[in-house]
């Protein structure tokens, strides 16, 4: 359901779903995000290799799709990819190791980091309802600047409650412009085309929007 109404808000300024597959290659899932081989960031997801080649594995992210997608088609891109992603990460006994992300891109001639903040404020305002977003400096390889997305606390209004662990802010996203290698890698000219990507959980956005307060009710 929040899948859907997430896609449906998006449509609504012409966004469209594009998908691609949860075994992925290194390619798609790391080199092509700015990842290289040995690059230190690839321990920020814990990944589930398939044993008979490791050149293949579960994808952590459905960043991969922003490069399949780039691939095949020219800008200008307006996308949303939702899906299942995998990390090996034993939260509790009873966690699945696999978890849903929304990543959008949007790519085409002038896209400029205020594009991104409104485009996140319409959505959240749309979803939400009335909220401030707060964009925190972050890192990504795949994006610089890179920020992490942060939306005002509505369950307590900045008072302070355990979903925002009392600062009044809640993260629902990573973010930035695309780099130019990631740009690059997928046949995209970056001199002549600039865009912004995100990407958030859609469980961690459904226990926002519902007042949910464990994730462990999803398994
Ligand atoms: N792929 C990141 C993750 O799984 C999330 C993310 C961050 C996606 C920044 C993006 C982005 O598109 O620009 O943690």
């Amino acid at each position: 359901i929040v899948k859907n109404r997430i896609i449906d808000i998006f449509s609504r300024i012409g966004f469209s779903v594009s998908e691609g597959p949860e075994i992925e290659d290194d390619w798609h899932n790391f080199t092509a995000l700015n990842l290289p081989e040995y690059h230190p960031a690839r321990d920020m997801q814990d990944t589930f290799f398939l044993e008979k080649n490791p050149d293949w594995m579960l994808r952590t992210h459905t960043s991969s799709v922003q490069i399949r997608h780039m691939e095949q088609n020219q800008p200008p891109i307006r996308i949303l990819s939702p899906g299942r992603v995998y990390r090996n990460e034993a939260i509790s006994a009873r966690s699945h190791c696999f978890f849903h992300q929304i990543e959008g891109l949007y790519i085409d001639k002038n896209v400029s980091f205020a594009d991104l903040k409104q485009v996140i404020q319409y959505f959240t305002t749309e979803l939400f309802g009335k909220s401030e977003i707060r964009l925190r400096p972050s890192y990504f390889p795949f994006t610089e600047p890179s920020a992490e997305i942060d939306i005002s606390c509505f369950i307590c209004h900045g008072a302070g409650c355990n979903i925002c662990k009392h600062t009044g802010w809640v993260e629902i996203a990573g973010s930035g412009m695309v780099h130019p290698n990631v740009l690059r890698n997928s046949g995209v000219d970056p001199e002549e085309f600039t865009g912004f990507a995100f990407g958030m959980g859609i469980e961690r956005v459904t226990m926002l929007r519902y007042g949910i307060d464990d994730l462990r009710l999803f398994s």
